[in-house]
């Protein structure tokens, strides 16, 4: 039997910053060959098309969580164009809920969701998702290279964590914003649901495509695991 595994998709590293539609193309390619041995569950975020609309709700005086439904759409939207990128082997719009995004696994190589409440991110839904289907291990495909001691941005001494425990990673994300569209490496009520399901959670960036191939392979990658060590 195929192993089922959820990849938690950032949008930002998904949509293409201008016309050129190879990057989503290349994502598209290196999902569909691993999906021939694997069953495919992805949840993908609304990178800046979220932040954009959430931002302009904002101003125009919106409340958190009439903007979190911004950005629950704007996800469903991204995981439109990745499904159409995929073609037939995906199922064909984005599941709306856990028990439509499980039915749709019995028929199709690959799921899409987007979003499904306001209060956290789709990362959080993969968490879920990957409970729900008693799966042993969540890839976490974004746009850093794993999780580090502090902001690797801000801080010049911001050190690569290869390998930690589940209690290492809510400590690291829980010093995270708060508020919709919050951008931090693993979405902090994720992190929770990881630890109480003991699913195996990897961090892995989704520029480096042969690397992300390896992560989705279980070989040894570049990135973060956090388990129970
Ligand atoms: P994302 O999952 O895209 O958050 O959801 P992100 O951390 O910015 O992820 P990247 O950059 O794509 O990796 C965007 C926003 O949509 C709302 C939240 O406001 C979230 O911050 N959202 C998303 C929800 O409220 N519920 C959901 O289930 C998903």
């Amino acid at each position: 039997m195929k192993e089922d595994l959820v990849l938690s998709i950032g949008g930002s590293i998904l949509l293409p910053e201008d016309e050129n539609v190879s990057d989503i193309e290349a994502i598209a390619e290196v999902i569909l060959d691993a999906s021939e041995d694997k069953k495919l569950y992805l949840v993908v975020g609304g990178g800046r098309t979220a932040r954009k609309y959430i931002n302009w709700g904002r101003k125009l005086g919106a409340n958190e969580a009439t903007l979190d439904d911004l950005g629950i759409e704007t996800s469903r939207l991204n995981a439109r164009l990745l499904i159409i990128a995929l073609g037939k082997t995906a199922y064909s719009v984005p599941a709306k809920n856990f028990d439509e995004a499980v039915s749709a696994g019995n028929h199709y190589p690959i799921v899409t969701m987007g979003g499904t409440h306001p209060g956290h991110t789709t990362d959080a839904v993969a968490a879920m998702l990957a409970e729900r289907l008693h799966v042993k291990r969540l890839i976490n495909v974004t746009s850093v290279d794993g999780v580090y001691t502090a902001d690797p941005k801000k801080d010049p001494n911001a050190e690569h964590i290869e390998k930690m425990d589940y209690d290492r990673l809510i400590e690291i994300v829980s010093k995270g914003e708060r508020g919709a569209g919050p951008n931090i490496v693993f979405d902090p009520l994720a992190a929770k649901i990881v630890k109480r399901a003991n699913i195996t959670t990897q961090i892995v960036s989704g520029y480096d495509l042969d690397n992300l191939r390896k992560a989705i392979d279980d070989l040894d990658f570049v990135g973060t695991t956090v388990s129970s060590i």
